[in-house]
């Protein structure tokens, strides 16, 4: 490394050649600088909007090798929707904290899933898939990252928000009661979380956010959401356990009212029953058209205390929120949404 790694200054950032190498060779979409070793500044290399030649884009190149490439953080912005498109970038740049990972990759998420949403074809979901396991290769080498993205839970409801939120707590509670288990489990489980209700983009939208009570005939379109996403997923040819269990047990309760099956206690599979208390603990703690975003922790407690969820899942989320704790502070990632969709071209 380089002289630039003692700059200590808040206003750049330096970039390593793997990111450098995932912009536009000759059009690069943001300010570089390079740091000038003789006087010991860094000075502007490359203005956005420009174009490098080939003999500026490789001594560009081999400046940032030596660690010398810069990139102001005026530009951040710029940066991080760049990551969020090419989500694997993160795991790459050592700059980034474990709090903006996780929330670069919560938006690579979600804009997935509303992409899948929108079009629902293999290869929108190819692409999902893909930043799910961006997701679980970053949680893998270090298992308590997971906290980071259980205090970035959505506070709104959309299908895709509501997606993320699933994903997370299901996949933090399943690590809680699971301890051991190989990578590819935690592959598995935290992709099925994700798409538990992806069938939904299937049910008429009018009814997603109906105020009142549904309608028999409602009613069963909408339960029909679970078959609907087993189906979509096998398009994709995703078809293993796990996912087959939380698409199609969600909304199994321990009692027996739930459906499509009308499974009781251990009928359900523990994934089913993972799925269906992360499932309602997400759409409880969002603002929806006809309730009101519940707290964490009333809305964990409330699980807790109603029989149709197994109370092994509902008490370990119930521990989750305490004051103090790890995921006591929150942050407001519907607003993080908000300014990376409003700043998106
Ligand atoms: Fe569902
Ligand atoms: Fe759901």
């Amino acid at each position: 490394m380089s002289n630039a790694s003692t700059i200590n200054n808040e206003d750049y950032f330096q970039i390593n050649s793997e990111i450098l190498a995932s912009f536009s060779k000759h059009r690069p979409p943001l300010d570089l600088y390079v740091f000038r070793e003789d006087i010991c500044v860094l000075e502007p290399i490359f203005r956005k909007g420009g174009r490098l030649t080939d003999q500026q884009a490789e001594k560009i190149a081999e400046l940032c090798a030596a660690g010398n490439l810069f990139v102001a953080h005026s530009d951040q912005n710029v940066y991080k929707r760049h990551m969020v498109r090419q989500l694997d970038l993160v795991l790459l740049d050592p700059n980034l904290k474990e709090g903006e990972v996780a929330e670069l990759c919560i938006l690579g998420v979600t804009q997935c899933y509303n992409n899948y949403y929108e079009q629902p074809v293999p290869d929108m979901m190819e692409l999902l898939y893909r930043d799910v396991m961006v997701i679980t290769e970053y949680i893998w080498n270090d298992k308590h990252r997971i906290n980071s993205f259980m205090r970035r839970l959505y506070r709104k409801w959309s299908p895709a928000k509501h997606a993320v939120n699933t994903m997370i707590v299901g996949t933090w509670l399943w690590m809680q009661k699971e301890k051991e288990y190989a990578r590819k489990e935690f592959d598995r489980l935290m992709l099925a979380m994700t798409v538990h209700d992806v069938g939904m983009c299937k049910v008429p939208q009018f009814l997603l956010t109906k105020a009142s009570n549904l309608k028999p005939d409602e009613r069963d379109k909408m339960a029909q959401h679970t078959i609907s996403s087993v189906k979509l997923m096998q398009k994709s040819d995703l078809k293993f356990e796990e996912l087959i269990r939380a698409c199609f047990e969600h909304h199994e309760r321990m009692d027996g009212s739930g459906y499509p099956q009308h499974l009781k206690g251990n009928q359900i599979s523990s994934v089913g029953k993972i799925t269906a208390v992360a499932d309602s603990f997400a759409a409880m703690i969002t603002e929806r058209p006809y309730a009101k975003a519940k707290d964490f922790a009333v809305a964990a407690k409330e699980l807790y205390e109603n029989a149709k969820y197994d109370t092994v899942y509902s008490g370990l989320l119930s521990t989750a929120f305490v004051a103090g704790g790890p995921l006591s502070e929150h942050v407001d990632m519907d607003a993080k949404f908000d300014d990376f969709v409003s700043t998106s071209s």
